[in-house]
C-alpha cells in the first residue's frame, strides 16, 4: 500500500512542470496575431528554458514532396543541420519509422547525426496530421539519459497541439 502511494506521488512530482507548462504553450498556439513560425519558435524557447535538461528544441518537417526534414523553427545553437534526408540520423529515421525514438546516449547510436559534441541524449517525437506523419519535435540534452516516458507523452501531447494550427 505505501509503495502505491510513493509511486502516485513520484508521477505526480515527475509530471508537474510539464502539467504547467500545458496552459502556456496552448496559449502560444492560439496567438492568431502571430505567424505560426513565430508561435512555434515561442513554444520552443518555452520548452528550452523551462525544462533544465532542453538544451535545443526544434521542429522539423518534411520538405515539400522530397523524402526529407528541413527544419521549421528551434532554440539553443543553431544547426548545420537544417535538411536531413528520410533514413539519416535520429530525426530521419522517425520520419520512416513513425514512432518515438528516445536515445539515452548518442554515442550508442551508428546512425545519429552530431550537432554538437556537449549533446549527450536525444528525443524525437512525430507529429502526425490527420494520421500522416508530417514532422517532428527534437529535443537535444546536455545531460546523459535524461528522459522519461512523461517527456514522452508530454512531447506526444505538444505534437497535437501543435497539428490542431497546422490543420
Ligand atoms: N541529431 C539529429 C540531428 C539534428 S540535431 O540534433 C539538431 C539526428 O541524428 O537526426
Amino acid at each position: 500500500m505505501l509503495a502505491i502511494i510513493f509511486e502516485y506521488f513520484c508521477t505526480k512530482i515527475s509530471t508537474m512542470p510539464f502539467q504547467k507548462l500545458k496552459p502556456e504553450i496552448k496559449t502560444i498556439l492560439e496567438n492568431d496575431n502571430l505567424s505560426v513560425d513565430h508561435r512555434l519558435s515561442q513554444v520552443c524557447e518555452v520548452l528550452k528554458e523551462n525544462i533544465p535538461y532542453y538544451d535545443w528544441v526544434g521542429f522539423y518537417f518534411k520538405n515539400g514532396d522530397k523524402d526529407e526534414l528541413k527544419l521549421r523553427s528551434f532554440a539553443g545553437e543553431p544547426t548545420d543541420h537544417t535538411i536531413i534526408p528520410f533514413g539519416k540520423g535520429i530525426c530521419g529515421q522517425v520520419a520512416v519509422s513513425n514512432e518515438n525514438f528516445v536515445v539515452p546516449d548518442v554515442k550508442a547510436q551508428t546512425n545519429y547525426i552530431a550537432c554538437s559534441i556537449n549533446v549527450k541524449a536525444e528525443i524525437v517525437v512525430p507529429l502526425f496530421l490527420n494520421g500522416e506523419n508530417i514532422g517532428q519535435i527534437d529535443i537535444d540534452s546536455h545531460t546523459p539519459d535524461p528522459f522519461s516516458k512523461e517527456d514522452e507523452e508530454f512531447l506526444e501531447w505538444v505534437n497535437e497541439k501543435v497539428a490542431e494550427v497546422l490543420s
